[in-house]
């Protein structure tokens, strides 16, 4: 896609959208900024070539209008603070309050329109809204990757009405993540699956094991796959209607001469509780009455040892029950491998959502190659689907006089 360096920016009205849907407390306090650190490098670098930022994101879902809870408001000072610059806020994204603001707008300032959601023609993509949030600026900036999977128009209807229309810095950078290094990757390409059902994740296994040489299964899925092969899994979570599946995609990463690893052994509990009573077994002899809530030792060495010559490695979703300490050693276990394959060159590429969480929780976030904002935009990516705010971005940008 064309991307920002190429657009002339001086004294022009840019319509950024960002995604700045950030966790609030109870209190609106902001519990994570990953998102609006994130969205700094390119706002810095519009506001540094003179240009006039409008920036746009939706805040949760809300249903019937402005609610005060997804008001944008909080993410003002934050933001404010990491650019260095006051940020100005204007409490609608279209009409008359917004046109008011940007015409006393000079070069280089920067301000937050209203949660996008507030308009239910947002998510219904209507073309006249998308028309009405292009009315006050001069070409578009998407640098919301985690809302890029969304055909809305504040992320798709809106490039009909802005041109050039371009990616930001940080969208750019997830795509050659999580499409170019996952498509061309330099080899061998290890990629690691878990989470807890199968029928989530069919589409990223089928697509990831066209590319990669070892796949990694982990966490509550692995257990539709153990009965697929007909063994006893105690009251671990199945899918039944997947068994058929699963064995399908065993055969075919045979077929494709992948390696596809299963865990050898897995820590029980007798019921789903922080503090379950636990055992260890290898999983052929899973007694009635405990289910499985993580991999075992055995079975993190036999993935460190297939990870160990990987030059690339993207990993979605957890081994186990890693919110509770007791069944969190299999997908902190992972983290410390992927952190010190990162320090031999490895590139290393965390997908979205849950192993997210599981990175941080392991204190090595920092030490990986790339770390997705994306949940259901990256899981889209890696199944190999095209997103329909990439998809409406010019393929390239001539650059003005
Ligand atoms: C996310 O948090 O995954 C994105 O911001 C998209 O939000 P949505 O699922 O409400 O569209």
């Amino acid at each position: 896609v064309g991307d920002l360096g190429e657009a002339e920016l001086k004294g022009k009205r840019v319509f950024v959208r960002a995604d700045l849907n950030v966790p609030l407390d109870g209190e609106q306090n902001i519990t994570d900024d990953t998102r609006i650190r994130a969205a700094v490098p390119t706002l810095k670098y519009l506001m540094d070539k003179g240009a006039k930022v409008l920036l746009t994101s939706h805040l949760g879902r809300p249903k019937d209008g402005p609610e005060d809870k997804f008001r944008l408001n909080p993410v003002v000072p934050r933001l404010s603070e990491l650019l260095g610059k006051e940020v100005g806020k204007v409490d609608d994204c279209v009409g008359a309050e917004v046109t008011a603001k940007v015409d006393s707008m000079a070069d280089g300032d920067i301000v937050v329109l209203e949660n996008v959601r507030f308009y239910k023609e947002e998510t219904k993509n209507e073309s006249g809204f998308a028309e009405k949030l292009a009315a006050n600026a001069d070409l578009y900036v998407n640098d919301a990757f985690g809302t890029a999977h969304r055909a809305h128009a504040s992320t798709e209807g809106v490039t009909k009405f802005l041109s050039p229309s371009v990616s930001g810095f940080l969208l750019q950078k997830e795509l050659d993540y999580l499409d170019g290094a996952v498509s061309d990757p330099k080899k061998p390409f290890c990629a690691i699956v878990g989470g807890s059902k199968v029928s989530s994740k069919i589409g990223v296994i089928e697509s990831l094991m066209a590319k990669c040489d070892k796949i990694i299964i982990g966490g509550g899925m692995i257990f539709t796959f153990y009965v697929a092969k007909g063994l006893s899994v105690g009251s671990s979570l199945v899918e039944e209607d997947k068994v058929e599946l699963a064995k399908e995609l065993m055969a075919k990463a045979e077929e494709k001469g992948v390696e596809f690893l299963l865990p050898s052994d897995v820590v029980l509990a007798d019921n789903f509780a922080p503090d379950a009573n636990t055992q260890t077994v290898t999983i052929d002899s899973i007694p009635d009455g405990w289910m499985g809530l993580d991999i075992g030792p055995e079975s993190l060495k036999a993935f460190q040892g297939a990870l160990s010559d990987c030059k690339t490695v993207v990993w979605n979703g957890p081994m186990g029950v890693f919110e509770f300490d007791a069944f969190a050693a299999g997908t902190v276990g992972i983290a410390d491998t992927l952190a010190e394959l990162s320090g031999k060159g490895c590139c290393t590429i965390i997908g979205g959502g849950d192993s997210v969480a599981a990175v941080e929780k392991a204190g090595v976030a920092e030490k990986m190659s790339h770390i997705s904002t994306g949940g259901g935009a990256s899981l889209e990516l890696l199944e190999g689907k095209v997103l329909p705010g990439v998809a409406a971005l010019d393929e390239t940008v001539a650059v003005s006089a």
